[in-house]
């Protein structure tokens, strides 16, 4: 389909944007392609290829979002941190998607309202790293920046980008949204088969404490199956909405995805529903803020410990200048006990300009640790404590704790350690599958969602209480 250069603008005083603009800004975490007519030819073959996703859906999930800014729904987004050529299959995808819908349930019962999810799927690929080259008894090699850019082999023509990547990159993330398109309708998503996901999840100490969650989850099933409503009267019952995100980081490939939304005249991003800037790449004057503000996807940004709050002002406006809500997503990344030096301050930034945002906390990038045994792990226990802590800022502050951001996979990894079935240092060599940082395996994910969602009820009764009490 030709496109046009004259890009609608939306109506508001932000400066013209074209979708190739970013490239007259500073770029960092970019890779340098050493072919420009091998880049360019897969440019152009991805901008002739289909979006992944449609702006009706974009849109859709932006309005999802702005349920979430106002206290009326929860975000759980969640996934890999970096997609990967060689672990890509049908049963990868069906266990995280599974595990994700799990951990919905149990968080729908915890905060008492409709989980939005958001896989961080179908076009995780890209990784920002801390440094540019890596060095392995002796030898410096280019780092590896995500299967969509160079290969994870640690050999010099393994570590050289190569475009073509790109379009692999597309024929997964198509597969991979088709087998998600199908899962969400096809009866996978049957939420009576909850009892039976929950069936496997029985060992250790604290399994009488979830088992007591999901026993009341089940009650309230059967009391809405009793009551008439099933799969087959009720269509929310039988299909599940989910969405797919990504980190924005390799512009060339998001710029030959967008395109125009046909009913709104505007820009949208075609490589996914969601996309964010990631902590790295959010420099104001940056080619990473300058593509994104352009595409009315709904936006996530990562918001660690170094972000400053004239900073935070700055991208607000620009990313969202019309303060729409559900466009903005906040992700709050600063490590078990630092959110209290952090999050107020951030928060109340966000006060003073009225911005309508999301906040929702990833407690992973902020726990990372080198473990006894040499393995970059997680401890479980400081993934929860940073949860409980955004809960609490977000209580003693009086403003909204949207949702939580996991690193996760279905699939039963060792890579953080910690949990009820404890993996422990030792056991971190025995399925250490990530590409790039550690995920909560299944297991894990769903410990956590029981345990957020205990801490959500919590706050729930509590808040209710307080509330009573006052009236
Ligand atoms: C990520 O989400 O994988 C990531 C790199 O996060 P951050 O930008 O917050 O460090
Ligand atoms: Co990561």
């Amino acid at each position: 389909m030709a496109q046009s250069n004259a890009i609608p603008q939306p109506a508001t005083t932000a400066p013209a944007w074209d979708r190739a603009g970013w490239r007259r800004f500073p770029r960092i975490q970019m890779p340098e392609y050493t072919d420009p007519q091998a880049l360019s030819a897969v440019e152009a073959q991805l901008r002739q290829y289909p979006p992944l996703v449609f702006a009706g859906e974009a849109r859709r999930l932006k309005a999802e979002l702005a349920n979430v800014a106002a206290g009326k729904a929860f975000l759980l987004q969640g996934g890999d941190c970096a997609e990967s050529f060689a672990q890509f299959s049908a049963d990868n995808i069906r266990d995280t998607f599974k595990v994700m819908l799990q951990m919905a349930v149990v968080l729908t019962w915890g905060a008492q309202l409709p989980v939005v999810k958001v896989g961080r799927m179908a076009g995780q690929f890209a990784k920002p790293r801390s440094a540019p080259t890596e060095i392995v008894d002796g030898v410096e090699l280019p780092s590896y920046r995500g299967d969509i850019i160079n290969g994870f082999d640690f050999t010099a023509a393994s570590r050289v980008p190569d475009p073509q990547r790109m379009l692999q990159a597309y024929t997964q993330a198509a597969a991979s949204l088709n087998l998600l398109r199908a899962f969400s309708t096809g009866g996978f998503a049957d939420i009576h088969r909850v009892q039976s996901w929950i069936a496997d999840f029985t060992d250790g100490p604290e399994a009488a404490r979830y088992r007591d969650i999901a026993d009341r989850i089940s009650d309230a099933m059967a009391f809405m199956q009793a009551a008439g409503v099933t799969a087959e009267t009720a269509h929310e019952l039988g299909t599940v909405e989910f969405y797919t995100s990504h980190e924005a980081l390799l512009l060339e490939y998001e710029e030959a995805l967008a395109r125009i939304d046909t009913t709104t005249g505007l820009p949208i991003a075609g490589s996914g529903h969601m996309i964010w800037i990631g902590d790295r790449t959010r420099q104001i004057d940056g080619a990473h803020m300058e593509f994104c503000r352009g595409v009315q996807n709904p936006l996530g940004l990562k918001c660690g410990p170094t972000i400053s709050t004239s900073d935070l002002k700055t991208l607000i406006a620009t990313l969202n200048p019309q303060n729409e809500p559900g466009r903005l997503t906040l992700i709050a990344r600063f490590g078990a006990g630092s959110v209290g030096d952090h999050l107020p301050r951030l928060i109340r930034a966000v006060q003073e300009e009225g911005a309508n945002v999301v906040w929702s906390c990833d407690p992973m990038h902020g726990n990372t640790i080198k473990s006894a045994s040499g393995y970059k792990t997680r401890p479980f226990d400081s993934v929860l404590r940073e949860v409980c802590e955004f809960f609490k800022v977000h209580q003693a502050e009086g403003t909204v704790p949207g949702g939580v951001h996991f690193e996760m996979t279905g699939s039963d990894v060792t890579e953080c350690t910690g949990g009820v079935r404890a993996v422990t240092d030792e056991d971190l060599q025995s399925r250490y599958h990530t590409a790039c940082d550690p995920r909560l395996n299944a297991s894990q994910s769903l410990e956590l969602a029981f345990l957020v969602a205990e801490e959500l009820r919590t706050r729930r009764t509590n808040g209710q209480n307080g509330l009573r009490q006052a009236g």
